[in-house]
């Protein structure tokens, strides 16, 4: 059976384990020893979405493999623009390569390539869905941090209707048994209901509020977000909310010692630069876990054993 990774949705909490425990040991593994793991394989990289850290650590994580890719960046420059199907794309791409990293703005594309090709799919993002990569590598981040998942407080901030980010994270933390959630947003943004409602056999509570600065004494993790102006069907909309939150190192000042603050990147103004200098700025290092995180997804994709 072809190794997809589409969802949250679709894995266990042990499925996810296997990644985090791959990803510490690629860690472990010499570069040189490492680029013998993919020799000969080729991994088709569709960007249909604008992105610098996804398809550049996962193009970065396929050459470390000692992997070839092939690929586009925007569908500017593919023959979708003069007018080629989405199935035609993906039935030409599967000839080509072994593996397919996919990032579309419509959501369940990445589900829908799973479907119709014999190739394995990586979902790198599909619309306000799904991120299941970027998951992955903030979980791993926050092991590295506190050695554990369950029982940490997490807090998500900015745009949680939109975020894929916020989406498929907060799956897999239940599935992980966190039981407790901040969810800071304005009124507009608030994450949606489906979300709340997850079959559990432990009660999970959800405490919404518009204020950033309640999460600073609560959370263990801040997970901050950026406002995301392509998602928005009214720039009305877009531009009443757009500066809602603006975290600085005053805010921080007096904050618990081992509070980190994670963002999937990029930011806008939601973070200021000051807080890169606090001990609590992590993102910078969650992004250089994705390198790490992907290459252990694509020796799973491969069914390659470290
Ligand atoms: N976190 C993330 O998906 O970043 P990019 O959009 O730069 O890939």
């Amino acid at each position: 059976m072809k190794r997809d990774l589409i969802s949250m949705h679709d894995l266990k909490a042990e499925d996810i384990q296997v990644y985090l425990d791959t990803a510490a040991r690629v860690e472990t593994i010499s570069l040189k020893d490492r680029f013998q793991l993919l020799q000969g394989k080729i991994m088709a990289s569709l960007f249909f979405e604008a992105s610098t850290r996804t398809r550049l650590s996962f193009e970065a994580a396929m050459y470390r493999l000692g992997g070839n890719v092939i690929g586009f960046a925007e569908q500017a420059a593919t023959s979708v623009s003069k007018g080629e199907s989405f199935s035609d794309t993906i039935h030409t791409v599967e000839s080509y390569s072994d593996v397919i990293v996919i990032r579309h703005p419509k959501e369940g594309t990445s589900r829908h390539a799973a479907q119709i090709s014999y190739l394995p799919v990586i979902n790198a993002g599909d619309g306000t869905n799904q991120h299941p990569t970027q998951t992955l590598l903030d979980l791993y981040t926050i092991i590295k941090n506190f050695k554990k998942i369950e029982g940490l407080r997490i807090a998500f901030v900015g745009d949680l209707k939109y975020s894929r980010t916020v989406h498929s994270l907060l799956q897999a933390l239940i599935k992980f048994r966190v039981n407790e959630f901040m969810l800071v947003s304005p009124e507009s943004l608030r994450l949606p209901e489906y979300l709340k409602r997850v079959k559990t056999d432990f009660p999970v509570t959800f405490v919404e509020t518009k204020n950033l600065e309640d999460a600073i004494p609560y959370a263990d993790i801040i997970y901050m977000t950026r406002i995301q102006r392509e998602r928005f069907p009214d720039q009305i909309e877009y531009e009443k909310v757009k500066d809602a939150f603006c975290l600085n190192a005053g805010m921080l000042k007096n904050a618990p010692e081992q509070l980190k603050v994670l963002h999937p990147l990029p930011r806008v103004n939601e973070i200021a630069p000051d807080v890169d200098e606090t001990p609590h700025a992590e993102y910078f290092r969650q992004a250089k876990n994705g390198l790490i995180m992907r290459q252990a997804i694509l020796l799973n994709v491969f069914e390659v054993k470290i």
